[in-house]
């Protein structure tokens, strides 16, 4: 939620800190805002919308600085407005603060310093951190942050910047994300990756209770009692080509047409081709450890929650230990129950969700082994846990997450794997078959892929669609709730995923004409109990399209729209199933006029609670 960049050194700053916000704009976009330093005089300009709202203004005047701080917000406290749009500033306007996190405890912090004859011009929480940072100043910016926030409680990354303390940006970090970028005499402050990859793959990732101290000179890094720290400078492998459209209308699109090359990431240098065996010592957890492994609990959020549930599957049919699928929100209040052979994984595309990050962390209490699956190395979730999986699906940029769904399954499918080969329950040939059919995978989503066109000629009948049921059943239930997800979330018709066999008791009841049901429905263990459910559907007027095998010749007759995919080993269809719904989803938002890559209301990186 909200986006921070910064940036000290030689170039322009304004358009350093536009081209920033607008790779961390997915992370909010409902306002924006600069705050540049010219010599000594501090100078802000804020709009309501998005960037390109804010590079319009801002070529409206000759500007520049010498060093600045930017902000892409996501409204928690105080509506979208200029007035509520960050930076923030004191009573003097000498002290300017952009912030991503909440302040808890903003009110009375408020009342307090209203009492004390501080004037507030803001509905925000964050404008209470520069009036206290102005409280406090006495002639060092980092002193004055250091002591404000004692004061705050919530959560919080902030860059600071002042006219009385020149030529340094001040970081603090508790709970959200904020990295530095180390370049050649110059240095920059972001919230992800993204921003600094076409600059320098020098990233120092601060952690909670980390201060920064930025100038011309360097980057010096302390905790909150003032103390040095020594910090870890990380190599990142991604590269700005990664977050280039590369030709697509919209991030969505590509990120949905590189899940064949996510798969083969992912899976690359983990599996024998000559064996079948799964080498996942990478992850750092004893394998003796996990042989003892009796349970798995998978905690997530959104679609990451959806592609644990397909790891439910792979991990129970596949390696034979049962497995529970939590949501991290419901999970981190819960008065769960784990021994010390649970092991409990964590699964998040940023790796900076603040309800999987809190249960991580409550789970950690009970101490049983904790592994992440994650696609951002460095990421809070990623350095916090005892073991990583990473993901290899590269930066995913579209708000609505497609190829890192499948780079979590495809991580899932091997950990399942990995954990029956090691306990013994899983034979050589059997390995190897699995194996060999999950490098077909690939291959087969390429096949789903060219059918692009045809989705799309679909998905324009349903254009003015209100509703819409997503069914499915055993492994492909999980894809039956991710469909709607998708759907709504770009789309905003409203979709609900069920599975099929649920339909009977109650959900039947909506059926009519009016409301269309994408039904999931490959050849599975399931498969005449889900025709039997579509069965029930289209006896009650409704319209059914169906995601199917290519060879099923039989279904065309049985209902009104038929999606095809390859055949394959039924308990990975989901990498299949999974495609032509992302595509359909899609389809349907552009003829909407949707802002596909932008959905209204969300923001990629939860990092609140
Ligand atoms: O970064 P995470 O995987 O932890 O994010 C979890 C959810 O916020 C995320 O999957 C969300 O549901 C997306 N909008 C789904 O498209």
């Amino acid at each position: 939620m909200c986006g921070i960049i910064g940036y000290i050194g030689k170039k322009e700053v304004i358009p350093i800190l536009l081209e920033g916000l607008k790779k961390l704009e997915y992370r909010g976009y409902d306002s924006a805002g600069i705050a540049l330093v010219d010599q000594n005089k501090i100078i802000r300009r804020r709009v309501e919308g998005k960037i390109s709202a804010l590079e319009t203004s801002l070529k409206k005047e000759e500007l520049a600085g010498d060093y600045g701080i930017g902000h892409t917000r996501w409204a928690t406290h105080g509506r979208p407005c200029e007035e509520n749009a960050h930076p923030h500033q004191d009573c003097t306007g000498a002290f300017i603060v952009v912030h991503n996190g909440i302040i808890e405890n903003y009110l009375a912090i408020k009342e307090t310093l209203r009492g004390e004859g501080h004037n507030f011009e803001t509905e925000t929480d964050t404008e209470v951190i520069a009036h206290l940072i102005e409280k406090y100043y006495q002639d060092n910016l980092e002193k004055a942050v250091l002591r404000a926030i004692q004061d705050l409680e919530g959560a919080f990354a902030i860059a600071v910047i002042s006219n009385h303390d020149l030529q340094k940006i001040v970081l603090a970090k508790m709970g959200p994300p904020v990295v530095v970028g180390l370049g050649e005499e110059e240095y920059f402050v972001s919230s992800d990756l993204n921003p600094l990859l076409s600059y320098t793959q020098n990233i120092v990732f601060l952690d909670d209770g980390d201060l920064a101290v930025i100038t011309p000179s360097g980057a010096e890094f302390f905790d909150f009692s003032g103390n040095s720290l020594d910090k870890k400078i990380d190599r990142i492998a991604w590269n700005p080509l990664m977050i280039e459209k590369s030709g697509y209308k919209h991030f969505m699109l590509k990120e949905i047409f590189e899940q064949p090359q996510v798969i083969r990431d992912t899976f690359q240098g983990r599996i024998s081709l000559d064996t079948g065996k799964i080498f996942l010592s990478e992850i750092g957890i004893d394998e003796k450890r996990l042989r003892d492994v009796r349970r798995v609990v998978l905690i997530a959020c959104g679609t990451s929650f959806h592609s644990s549930l397909t790891g439910k599957y792979f991990i129970e049919s596949l390696a034979g230990i049962p497995v529970d699928v939590e949501y991290a929100s419901e999970y981190r209040y819960r008065d769960f129950i784990l021994d010390k052979d649970s092991l409990v994984v964590t699964i998040s595309q940023s790796g900076e969700t603040a309800d999987s990050l809190a249960a991580m962390r409550a789970v950690k209490e009970q101490s049983p082994m904790t592994l992440a699956v994650c696609n951002v190395a460095g990421s809070s979730i990623a350095r916090e846990a005892d073991g990583l999986l990473m993901t290899h699906a590269g930066p995913e940029i579209g708000v609505a997450a497609t190829k890192t769904f499948t780079a979590q399954m495809a991580a899932l499918v091997l950990l399942a794997l990995y954990l029956a080969q090691i306990k013994g329950n899983m034979d050589a040939k059997t390995s190897l078959d699995l194996t060999q059919e999950l490098q077909r995978i690939p291959h087969k989503i390429e096949k789903i892929l060219h059918q692009a066109d045809a989705i799309e000629k679909l998905a324009l009948k349903f254009k003015y669609a209100s509703h819409f049921l997503y069914l499915g059943r055993w492994a492909n239930y999980p894809i039956a709730l991710e469909g709607a997800l998708k759907l709504k979330e770009i789309s905003y018709i409203h979709a609900e995923g069920y599975p099929a066999g649920e339909m009977k008791h109650g959900p039947i009841a909506l059926i009519d004409d009016k409301m269309p049901t994408m039904a999931i429905i490959p050849k599975d263990r399931v498969y005449d109990k889900t025709l039997s459910n579509i069965s029930e559907i289209k006896a009650r007027l409704g319209y059914v399209v169906v995601v199917a095998d290519e060879n099923d010749k039989d279904i065309r007759s049985k209902v009104d729209e038929v999606i095809t995919i390859p055949s394959v080993y039924p308990l990975f269809s989901p990498f299949l199933t999974n495609v032509p719904l992302q595509l359909f989803a899609y389809y349907i938002a552009t003829f909407r006029g949707a802002d596909v890559d932008q959905p209204r209301n969300l923001a990629k990186s939860v990092t609140v609670e």
